[in-house]
């Protein structure tokens, strides 16, 4: 029997949406789908007003989606400007940094104040409407700043994760041609720096990046010194003297490009997932508001960093455009103790705390005592984003985090969808641990057997979705086939996860994880194919193969089978610097747990790795390998299972 939490009263009653209220507007939002659109698009405010709603196919040789697409408006305006004056000295963010002493509230006039002198720091150096700008930033507001500026002049900005390697940035700059990258001297986290301007400096010189780079804005977050070149680099305070407090915000279509997000997926290199401005900006407030049940005065925090989605949706855009007010944290839940989340959740008054499993799972291991050692009077919802929550973390949130009377939602989405598609809503949804629950408005989910038939009632199968909702990317930047088929060509005229999933007799959704070839490290999307490649690129990997297995803190490991070129022997030390290897490739999210030498890879005869046997392997499931007889060499697999390295 699965545990199930019904709502709270106190919570229903003061919910922007109850039981009854979520199914009344879930069968209107699908039955009348434009009009209930057409509603919830008026929570922005648009410059030139939409007539049209929507323009949707979903056909592969037909796809094209667009939302609002007559309508005009600008997302920072949203963000900003439109909370003035009622809102001028509310807090809009709150920004907590590494060192628990220090600390800051900015105010929606003060938001707004330095929004307009970075983007006028941005046309300093040249930027225009839809040039590209590559953020590699710390979790310090002027990353927020930056996205803002950005989106009020009409740049697209790709914000590239901190925690990623020069070449990894290299790809993304070089990928979606960007002219400016904005950066730090350095990072703080966990009483550490992190050189990120010598990362670009390395990224810089790396073939194909100067063809496009024009200009390294760099705001100064230490003491430190760092090398410079004059020909390149600008520090941000510099040129902020020399500009204006006054920038207009541009007028954008609804459809013009808001950023780019790089995610893994199964094959290649990382795609450039595309948003737009007006169908984001909608899902990105209609969610916030719904989902954490964002009432004015909430302190809300998202422990996420900018550069994922996550950081995108629900630390800037979502809650901004709500004028909430919202925390920022530069630091990391360790530093300099296991009490600081829920430390900073006393300091602040924070209501609201959404975090990922993986956080949860390496706090839970510390035991119950920083926790109790806390008040955490202020908390009354919590959430749960990136992976699988189980059922012992969920617990144990819900228990000891909660005092159990907090209510979790385990919201599941992708870079892909903008905003969460299948979540709890506070006040109206029944809890059960591990299970997201029921789709949000407008989302239609469908489970599908592998040949795309769709599997009805209790089932298990693939996660697809049948119509599209405004949040929904519009492309992969530069490469629309790609687009088209990752997500439109496994099954006909629907939308593909590349989730499994399983629907239980009460319509809730318990994600069951990837069915391709990326995996989930610590809520970190990584494709096997990735880490491959980077390990091959190594003189003297002749040949690799990446799985994932499950990891008690990360959720899931990676697990690197390698085959060294002839001559080479395997040692300690090529272990370990093949691990170093992956991290200067990609990043030290990339890092191979555990690497087993083999002499041979399990191959069919028409030379595919069969990565099913790899799999099992690596969980230690011995007994269900399959069938082995279309192996070319059955016996390489009693070899890896007999050097199968231990956990
Ligand atoms: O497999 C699902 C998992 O994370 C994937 C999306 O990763 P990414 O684009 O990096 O976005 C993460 C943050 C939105 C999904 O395909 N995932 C995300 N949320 C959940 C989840 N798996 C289970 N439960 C969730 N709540």
């Amino acid at each position: 029997m699965t545990d199930i939490y019904p709502v709270k009263p106190a919570v229903a009653e003061k919910a922007h949406i109850t039981e009854p209220q979520y199914f009344e507007m879930y069968k209107r939002s699908v039955e009348d789908n434009e009009a209930f659109w057409a509603e919830q698009g008026k929570r922005i405010d648009w410059i030139k007003p939409y007539s049209k709603i929507k323009d949707v196919s979903f056909q592969k040789d037909d796809l094209h989606i667009r939302w609002y697409y007559d309508g005009t408006l600008n997302v920072c305006a949203n963000c900003v400007d439109r909370h003035l004056p009622e809102k001028a000295n509310d807090t809009a963010i709150i920004w907590e940094g590494d060192d628990p002493n220090v600390s800051q509230h900015i105010s929606y006039q003060a938001l707004f104040d330095n929004v307009c002198r970075f983007a006028n720091v941005l046309k300093a150096r040249g930027i225009q409407k839809g040039d590209r700008v590559t953020l590699y930033m710390p979790m310090i507001p002027e990353a927020a700043y930056a996205m803002l500026a950005c989106a009020r002049i009409g740049a697209i900005h790709s914000v590239v994760f901190g925690g990623f390697s020069a070449e990894a940035l290299a790809g993304r700059i070089i990928d979606c041609k960007s002219k400016l990258v904005i950066t730090a001297d350095f990072s703080n986290r966990g009483g550490k720096q992190i050189p990120l301007k010598q990362n670009v400096d390395a990224a810089s010189a790396i073939k194909g990046v100067s063809d496009y780079l024009e200009s390294v804005l760099v705001i100064k977050n230490s003491d430190t010194s760092v090398a410079w070149n004059d020909a390149q680099d600008y520090w941000y305070h510099e040129i902020l003297e020399t500009v204006d407090t006054d920038c207009p915000a541009v007028e954008m279509d609804a459809e013009d490009p808001l950023f780019i997000l790089y995610t893994s997926g199964s094959t290649g290199k990382p795609k450039g997932v595309l948003h737009t401005s007006g169908g984001y900006i909608v899902y990105a407030s209609m969610t916030h508001q719904y989902v954490f049940d964002y009432h004015p005065g909430d302190i809300y925090w998202c422990t996420a960093d900018v550069g994922w989605v996550t950081g995108h949706s629900y630390i800037v855009y979502g809650p901004l455009a709500n004028g909430a007010t919202t925390l920022m944290f530069e630091g990391v839940p360790n530093y300099p103790d296991h009490s600081r989340f829920w430390q900073i959740c006393d300091k602040h008054k924070v209501q609201t705390c959404y975090t990922a499993p993986t956080a949860i799972r390496a706090l839970m291991r510390e035991g119950d005592e920083p926790v109790k050692s806390t008040s955490r009077e202020t908390l009354s919802l919590l959430g749960s984003v990136g992976e699988p929550i189980n059922p012992e973390a969920w617990h144990w949130y819900y228990e000891v985090v909660g005092d159990s009377h907090c209510p979790i939602v385990d919201t599941w989405w992708q870079t892909e969808t903008g905003g969460i598609l299948i979540s709890p809503l506070p006040g109206a949804t029944p809890l059960k641990p591990g299970s997201a629950t029921r789709p949000l408005f407008g989302i239609q989910l469908a489970l599908v057997d592998s040949d795309g038939n769709e599997l009805q009632g209790e089932a298990d199968g693939n996660l697809i979705i049948k119509d599209s909702w405004p949040g929904q990317m519009r492309t992969v930047y530069g490469d629309h086939q790609r687009f088209i088929d990752t997500y439109f060509s496994a099954f006909d005229g629907v939308y593909t996860t590349g989730d499994g999933a399983r629907r239980d007799k009460d319509d809730y959704y318990w994600i069951t994880g990837r069915v391709d070839d990326v995996l989930n490290i610590s809520g970190h999307r990584m494709g096997t194919a990735e880490v491959e490649s980077a390990l091959v690129a190594h003189h003297d990997v002749a040949e690799a193969a990446v799985v994932g297995y499950p990891h008690d803190i990360k959720g899931q490991g990676i697990y690197v089978f390698v085959t060294l070129n002839v001559g080479v022997e395997a040692s300690d030390a090529l272990e370990k610097e093949l691990v170093q290897w992956v991290r200067k490739e990609i990043g030290p999210i990339a890092s191979p747990d555990l690497i087993q030498w083999a002499p041979g890879l399990p191959k069919t005869r028409s030379g595919k790795i069969m990565r099913r046997i790899l799999r099992k392997i690596a969980e230690n499931d011995f007994e269900n390998l399959g069938d082995t007889s279309t192996l070319a060499e059955p016996a390489v697999v009693d070899d890896l299972i007999a050097n199968r390295k231990n956990r």
